[in-house]
């Protein structure tokens, strides 16, 4: 049976200038797979492609055994995959259960609804009349995450969820990727923090400057390797 989702050759531009160099990525449903990767490797740029931000050859990106690169970002999140972007992005005009709807006018049924949401995450019930400008940022990605939840995707993908966030903090989103997952969703996390890119992913990829250097479930890799196709030395 075909991946849920696979990129193929995969490249990328950004006007001449190129940011990905074939990159062949493949996830099942319900599989986590951690992206990590020095600054400027490309990671950003792969979620941004897939999730229709960047422009790509159709057969380069199949979800449930369709082309689907290039195509616009709305008909992407339409599909079932959901981009928790870098930055979070939350509107501030907006209440926080606002917020978290507009993840629902995607119209796709699923597992995830307002009261799923607010059990997983329970501060957000709590803050839901709140403006998300007035939340930690912990509270914020809670809610971007959310958001994406939302739309019941079956691929979920997050750039850098624990980015400038306190370690406790960071526990308690991760905490909550096993009751995403036991719905089936697939779940891509960009990580720079490689410890915790090994506890959580099934499998790992690391990209440099625009290529895979190295793949494999967290088990088989060795630190050495690891820091090799990080670093390149
Ligand atoms: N909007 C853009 N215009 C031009 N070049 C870009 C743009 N965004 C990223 N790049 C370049 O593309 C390459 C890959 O960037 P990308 O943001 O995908 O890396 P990343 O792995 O996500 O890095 P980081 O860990 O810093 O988030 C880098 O060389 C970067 O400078
Ligand atoms: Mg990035």
């Amino acid at each position: 049976m075909a991946p849920l989702l696979e990129t193929r050759g995969l490249t990328a531009f950004y006007g001449d200038f190129q940011a990905l160099f074939g990159i062949d990525v493949a996830i099942d449903r319900g599989e986590t797979i951690a992206i990590i990767g020095a600054n400027g490797a490309g990671k950003s740029t792969f979620l941004r492609v897939i999730c229709g931000l960047l422009g790509a050859e159709p057969d380069r990106v199949r979800h449930r055994d369709e082309a689907i690169g290039g195509l616009p970002a709305n008909r992407i999140v339409a599909r079932g995959i959901a981009m928790v972007l870098e930055g979070r992005r939350l509107f501030a005009s907006l209440s926080v259960e606002e917020n978290l709807r507009m993840g629902a006018d995607v119209g796709r049924k699923g597992p995830w609804s307002l009261e799923r949401l607010y059990r997983l995450f329970p501060i957000l019930a709590e803050r839901r009349r709140a403006s998300p400008a007035t939340l930690s940022g912990g509270q914020q990605q809670m809610a971007a995450i959310g958001r994406a939840l939302m739309t019941n995707p079956d691929v979920l993908l997050c750039d850098e969820v624990s980015l400038g966030l306190a370690p406790v903090v960071i526990r308690e989103l991760y905490a909550a990727l096993p009751a995403i997952r036991a719905e089936g969703t697939a779940i891509v996390v960009v990580e720079q923090d490689i410890n915790q890119a090994l506890q959580v992913a099934d499998r790992v990829y690391c990209f440099m400057e625009g290529r895979v250097t190295l793949t494999g479930t967290p088990k088989a890799l060795s630190r050495e390797q690891i820091r090799a196709a990080y670093f390149g030395m």
